[in-house]
């Protein structure tokens, strides 16, 4: 949309002249108010019936079995990522992202978890300094109903804020990607313009877990008829073999959403350890290991759950960010625009 990325290269201009963090928060806004305006478009337009015509890929990697194929990420392309996903369910990515990179998005996640704090504080010490207007943590948007206010605090303590409730993150991050040539690449991927979701993109920075997490595919809680794919990348060295909870995956493309709830699970849209083990005799689940700049593209079929082990017991920093073809967006998780 011309007009829409024109608005928003002069928005990123003042900020670019001027510095000034707030042009930031104007610049989320812009990509919110005009991922629905898409959306409600393609609602309109009955786009929302479509189904997305997939074109089969060719295995990049015959002799990955029982596993998850890697690369470096200067030699990924959108067709390796197709034939990953269609044949083994997931593709690692070596090098994402730059040290620097990685302090930039340490740091600001920080800067939200502070302010988000100190936003939600009885502590009265603490209220006093609240900054409703603050660029890092800014939960005001110019549309109504894009995210469950409820749910903020509940995430805060699970580890877990919202990237575009930071605006200095989200710019951050987007720019990011735009160095690491991301949008192109996965332009490339859905064969359609990319944009992102705001319900999915999460940042991270989470205590072990005390129990183990429950099995899930993403598909469950999305809309039908999509195109998606989700990069986690670690902020932090991770996984097996480290003291830093990474993910379990099942090494398997999957191509729809397995049965969840009663026998299959503790949530309706959970699947038990028992569905795992007998579903998957073949192709157990794997845990990778990553260094912190590592990072792991999979899409809404995959199931995966957050490792568990009393082993890990440090701090581990993430994040998520789930893209959609603009054409095949999930429209129950915000699409918003990139
Ligand atoms: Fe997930």
């Amino acid at each position: 949309m011309q007009r829409f990325d024109e608005k928003i290269a002069e928005v990123k201009r003042l900020y670019e002249q001027t510095g000034h963090l707030h042009h930031l928060v104007r610049l989320r806004n812009l990509r919110v108010k005009f991922g629905q305006q898409l959306s409600r478009r393609a609602e309109a337009n009955g786009k929302l019936e479509g189904k997305p015509d997939i074109k089969p890929a060719k295995n990049p990697f015959p002799d990955v079995e029982n596993d998850i194929p890697e690369v470096p990420y200067q030699d990924m392309t959108a067709d390796m990522l197709s034939g990953a996903i269609q044949h083994q369910g997931a593709l690692i990515v070596r090098d994402f992202f730059p040290p620097e990179a990685i302090k930039a998005l340490r740091d600001g996640i920080d800067a939200t978890f502070d302010e988000s704090a100190n936003y939600f504080s009885g502590d009265s010490k603490k209220l006093e300094d609240r900054d409703a207007n603050s660029p890092w943590f800014r939960l005001d948007l110019p549309v109504k109903d894009v995210y469950d206010k409820g749910s903020v605090v509940f995430m805060m303590m699970t580890g877990s804020v919202w990237t575009f409730l930071s605006p200095v993150v989200c710019h951050r991050l987007l720019g990011a990607f735009e160095q690491a040539g991301l949008r192109s690449t996965l332009d490339q991927y859905f064969e359609g313009r990319t944009c992102l979701s705001f319900n999915k993109s999460v940042l991270r920075r989470m205590e072990p877990l005390k129990e183990p997490s429950e099995w899930h595919q993403d598909g469950a809680f999305m809309s039908g008829g999509i195109k998606s794919v989700n990069l986690w990348i670690a902020l932090s060295d991770c996984g097996a073999g480290t003291d830093c909870p990474g993910m379990d995956f099942v090494p398997k493309r999957l191509d729809k959403i397995m049965p969840t709830g009663g026998e299959h699970g503790v949530f309706k849209w959970s699947v038990s350890p028992h569905s795992i083990d007998k579903w998957f005799k073949d192709t157990p689940p794997v845990t990778p290991t990553y260094k912190a700049g590592d990072a792991i593209f999979f899409d809404h079929y995959n199931l995966h759950a957050t490792s568990y082990s009393p082993d890990y017991t440090k701090q581990r920093y993430a994040l998520e960010t789930w893209f959609f073809a603009e054409e095949f967006a999930a429209h129950n998780q915000s699409p918003t625009y990139w």
